[in-house]
Order: C-alpha cells, then structure tokens, then sequence
C-alpha cells in the first residue's frame, strides 16, 4: 500500500537535468523518473541522452542535446523550456594539474562548464521566469570545492567552490519566490569522469583511497541521487542554502 501525499514523491513535477546522458546526472534522471517526475534530460551526446530516455519509467519524458558552453545553446533551451518544479546542473568536466601548470586557458575550459554555464542557466530561466514558485534547484558541487583539497585540483576545486558560493547567494536572492537552492558535494564517485584516473594511478593506489573512505568504498550515481531527489521534493521544503556532502563519511575525519 503507498503512502497518500508521500512527501518524497515527484510526481506531477516537471525536472530538468543536465549532464543527464552519463554518470550522476543519469543517475538522478532514472530516480527522478522512478518518483513520478517528468524529465528533460540535457546532454551533449544524442545516442546516450536516448540510452537515458530508454531507462526512465513513465511517460512524456523530453531530451535536449547541446553544448551547454555555448550562449545561442543556452538561450535557446531556456526558451523552449516548459514551467520546471526543479532543475538539477549536473553536467561537468574534471582536471587535474599542479599549481605551476594551472594557465588561465585551463581555467576558462574548467569554469565555463562547471560555472559559467549553470548560472548562466539558472539566471536565464528565473529571469524568463520558468522556475515555478517553490521550485527546488540542485548543484552537484564537489567536496573538492570547500571542504576536502587534494594536490593537483585546484582548478577544478575553484569551480566548485565558486559554485557553492553562488548557489548560497541564490539561495537567497531567490527565497521570496519560495525557490530553494542548493549543492550537492559529492566525494568519489565511479563515473565516466573518473573512470580515466586509473590509468596513471595503480590499483593498489586506487584501493588505499578507497580503504580511506570510513565506509570503504567509492560512491555510486544512485548514492547521490538519492540526496538530489529529496532536495527535489517537498520533503525537503524547509531546506536551502546549503551544501550537503554525500561522500562516504571523507570529509568527517
Ligand atoms: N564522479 C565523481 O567522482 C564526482 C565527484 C564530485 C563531483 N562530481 C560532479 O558531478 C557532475 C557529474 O559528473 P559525472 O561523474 O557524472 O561525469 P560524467 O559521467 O563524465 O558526466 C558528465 C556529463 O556532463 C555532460 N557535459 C560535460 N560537458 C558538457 C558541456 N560542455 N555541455 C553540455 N553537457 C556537458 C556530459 O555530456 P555528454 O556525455 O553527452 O558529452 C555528461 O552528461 C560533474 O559536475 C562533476 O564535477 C563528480
């Protein structure tokens, strides 16, 4: 027997998400879905966005293909955009370099997708005003961002830590239209993204980090959807300006 008005439950929401086609934005598509929500899954690549579409229970799901760094793509999503419940900016690039080597062209690659397009985004549909009073946006941030640093990931943690301020800013310039925001900080997730470090890393590397997280394993997409979909729904109504780590117990040490 299900639970009448379950507050966890997303059905009759409309959800975007971006990087929808791979890894953790998939991941958080296909809950989405499982929980009743109608989604507009954002990527790049056409034949991965369908390989989502394929995976999501219930009807009247929408896929958008396009380089979100591109200011005429933007534009032209939020235009054709329906009124959205919640957004999740999932879609991101990874780098690591050491500090000497961190020219600003590697700045720009790493901010223009992990910052500059999500807001951008996110400015674009409040000003066009596609968010619905009480809508809930996510941002997987990263606890490399603000509360775990490792050598090499200074780019890519600025990205995020930039990105966990302006979702704290947001948080409360949106709050008189009941629009919460919020990030998500994950720890090491096996995705796409970071399935590439294991070919300068050993094995035996790879496991004593894995042995350094108190719950001895790596992350999964669904470990964060998990935490994204309850932002999404009115359970978490009473929830903005925050960034929650879900990532093992790593920052608790
Ligand atoms: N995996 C981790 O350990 C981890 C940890 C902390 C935070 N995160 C964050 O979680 C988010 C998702 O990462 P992931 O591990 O799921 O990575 P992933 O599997 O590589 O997926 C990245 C997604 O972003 C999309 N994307 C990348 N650049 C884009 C662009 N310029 N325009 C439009 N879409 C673009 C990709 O689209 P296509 O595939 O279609 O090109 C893909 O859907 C990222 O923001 C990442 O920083 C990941």
């Amino acid at each position: 027997m299900g639970i009448t008005n379950n507050p966890f439950s997303l059905e009759g929401k409309t959800i975007l998400v971006t990087g929808a086609s791979s890894g953790i934005g998939q991941g958080c598509a296909v809950m989405a879905a499982q929980l009743g929500a109608k989604v507009i899954a954002c990527g790049r690549n056409e034949e991965r966005l369908k390989g989502t579409i394929d995976q999501l229970d219930g009807e009247g799901h929408t896929s958008f293909a396009g380089e979100l760094t591109d200011p005429m793509v933007i534009e032209s999503l939020v235009a054709n955009l329906p009124a959205l419940d919640g957004v999740v900016f999932s879609a991101g690039i990874s780098m690591t370099a050491p500090f000497t080597f961190s020219t600003r062209d590697k700045f720009d690659k790493v901010f223009n997708v992990n910052f500059f397009s999500p807001v951008e985004l996110l400015r674009l549909m409040v000003k066009k005003k596609k968010l619905v009073n009480g809508a809930s946006v996510v941002f997987i941030s990263s606890v490399g961002g603000n509360f775990g640093f490792s050598v090499g990931n200074g780019i890519y943690g600025a990205s995020k830590a930039a990105l966990n301020s302006m979702s704290r800013l947001c948080s409360l310039e949106l709050a008189p239209k009941k629009i919460r925001v919020n990030s998500i900080c994950p720890g090491m997730v096996v995705t796409p993204l970071v399935e590439g470090f294991s070919e300068n890393i050993t094995q035996e590397d790879i496991q004593k980090d894995i042995d350094f997280y108190p719950l001895k394993r790596y992350g999964k997409p669904e470990d964060i959807a998990g935490g994204v979909v309850y932002l999404l729904s009115d359970a978490a109504s009473w929830v903005t300006g925050q960034a929650i780590c879900i990532d093992g117990g790593i920052t608790a040490y």
